[in-house]
């Protein structure tokens, strides 16, 4: 583990809560009481909108992630640094040895960034970029790109920040990244991840955070909304879908 929690200092807290991203009830939660990382691996999981991106962005900000994994994998070449409203307040504590690793030299950061907007990008700009993967994912189809970035990204123990890398993974694929993200938690990584995905969230061992109106809370897999609405519809796809097509 190297990150325990996110939070935001009193000093740094914002007079105004009604202006975005304090609107955002995960948002407002965290700048009131902070949010507690407890396990290797953590899934924040909940609707569109729900505040899920805002955070992990500013997570991986506030470790310093190497943005060409993030956002800038659109320019490659020059370095984010670019912060977001939630990024220039939220701070993390660390445990001691992520303590060491932010501190450090930056070719000793391990982990990476993974934004759900820029994942392709990425994959087609880095490949062969020392650091990265060597793979050619231009012979590969979408999500046998993506599976090979990750198999090859998750060689270190670091921190790694995901949103949504489900995006492009077809059920079978989804479950070798839950293999894959397994691992990484046993291996001393430290993984936090955005996701829409019941396969995901089902990792052996995750903790998940239900992101939503409420705020945040900490749930179990079979609790989730998102696993009861699956579970229903799979059941009985006509129970939901007759409300949408209906005149
Ligand atoms: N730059 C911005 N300025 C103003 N509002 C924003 C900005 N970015 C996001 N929002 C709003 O903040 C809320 C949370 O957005 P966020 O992207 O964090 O949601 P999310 O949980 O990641 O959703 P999704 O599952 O669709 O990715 C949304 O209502 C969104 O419209
Ligand atoms: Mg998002």
């Amino acid at each position: 583990m190297f990150v325990s929690r996110a939070y935001v200092p009193e000093s740094l807290r914002p007079d105004d809560h009604r202006s975005w991203p304090y609107t955002v009830p995960a948002v407002a939660e965290v700048v009131e009481r902070g949010v507690e990382f407890t396990h290797p691996v953590t899934f924040l999981v909940g609707d569109n909108g729900s505040g899920k991106s805002t955070l992990v962005e500013a997570i991986a900000e506030g470790f310093k992630l190497d943005a060409r994994g993030g956002r800038a994998a659109r320019r490659t070449g020059s370095a984010d640094t670019t912060r977001t409203p939630l990024g220039e307040v939220l701070r993390l504590e660390t445990t001691a040895r992520g303590g060491r690793m932010l501190a450090g030299p930056r070719l000793k950061k391990k982990g990476f960034f993974l934004r759900a907007e820029t994942a392709f990008s990425m994959t087609e700009n880095l490949g062969g970029v020392p650091g990265y993967w060597a793979e050619n994912t231009a012979e590969m189809s979408h999500g046998e790109g993506f599976l090979a970035v990750f198999r090859s990204m998750f060689r270190d123990p670091g921190f790694y920040v995901m949103d949504e890398p489900e995006s492009a993974l077809s059920f079978t694929a989804c479950l070798q990244l839950v293999a894959l993200m397994h691992d990484l938690g046993e291996s001393g990584a430290q993984v936090v991840c955005a996701t829409h995905s019941p396969i995901l969230a089902s990792t052996p061992g995750a903790d998940i955070i239900e992101v939503g109106e409420h705020g945040l809370r900490r749930v179990k897999w079979a609790d989730l909304g998102l696993v009861d609405h699956w579970r229903r519809f799979l059941d009985n796809p006509t129970s939901y879908l007759r409300y949408l097509t209906e005149e």
